[in-house]
């Protein structure tokens, strides 16, 4: 029998684990959280590589009807599932279709009220850093967070010797995994990103997901308030 690659962790809300990238020195894993709406179509967060039996696995919770990329960074896999979903509705960052111009964007993140999916997932924009900015997510049905890069938590086991060296520089070591500390260090407004912070915080959320590392199954709020106290609040 074939391992699941979806993994149930709250009513309507999934998580994927994709393959390894390295970045920086560091081996990487992948992860995507798939939500099913009301409509009973998915929303996809930062798709992780393409493979047949993850996308059957997607089909059969609903029609994927979102692809969501949440910075200028996760872009990777966004074509291949594009190619195979042209009907999906691609939606990212104001910066990534130039970046990206073989991609087909059908909106891009604006007001927050413009979000199809207004009411089942709220967003904040965490802004402030010079490269770094990301859409942050909380699916409010699972009291789920799902962030990308700000918080980054990776075991060492397979790291080679630099890569040690380098997770316990970037501070992203499992367990203490935080924001890494090129993004720490590339902020230009502190306040607007202890601003996205405190409305984060705000949604009091159980649990958060993350894309590269261990993520928060329980205890997120206070998880989160410990790892992103580099910022004034
Ligand atoms: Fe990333």
């Amino acid at each position: 029998m074939v391992a699941m690659q979806l993994e149930p962790i709250g009513p309507n809300i999934w998580v994927a684990n994709g393959t390894e990238i390295k970045f920086m020195g560091l081996l990487l894993g992948t992860r995507s959280t798939i939500v099913r709406l009301n409509d009973g179509s998915v929303w996809m967060h930062s798709p992780v590589s393409y493979n047949c039996d993850l996308a059957t696995e997607i089909e059969n919770l609903g029609p994927i009807r979102y692809l969501v990329a949440p910075n200028i960074y996760h872009h990777f896999f966004l074509k291949e599932w594009q190619d195979h979903y042209p009907n999906a509705e691609l939606i990212g960052p104001h910066d990534l279709p130039a970046k990206r111009p073989d991609l087909t964007f059908a909106a891009l993140f604006d007001d927050l009220r413009c979000d199809p999916w207004f009411g089942e997932i709220d967003r904040v924009a965490f802004t402030g850093s010079r490269a770094f900015d990301e859409h942050v997510f909380f699916h409010r049905a699972s009291r789920t967070v799902i962030l990308t890069d700000l918080i980054v938590n990776v075991r060492l086991d397979n790291q080679s010797t630099l890569g040690r060296l380098i997770a316990h520089i970037e501070g992203v070591a499992y367990p203490n995994g935080r924001t890494p500390l090129l993004y720490r260090l590339g902020m230009r407004d502190r306040a607007a990103g202890a601003k996205a912070v405190a409305a984060i915080l705000g949604w009091g959320a159980t649990q958060a997901v993350i894309s590269h590392g261990e993520w928060f199954r329980e205890h997120a709020t206070q998880e989160l308030r410990k790892r992103l106290a580099w910022l004034p609040l």
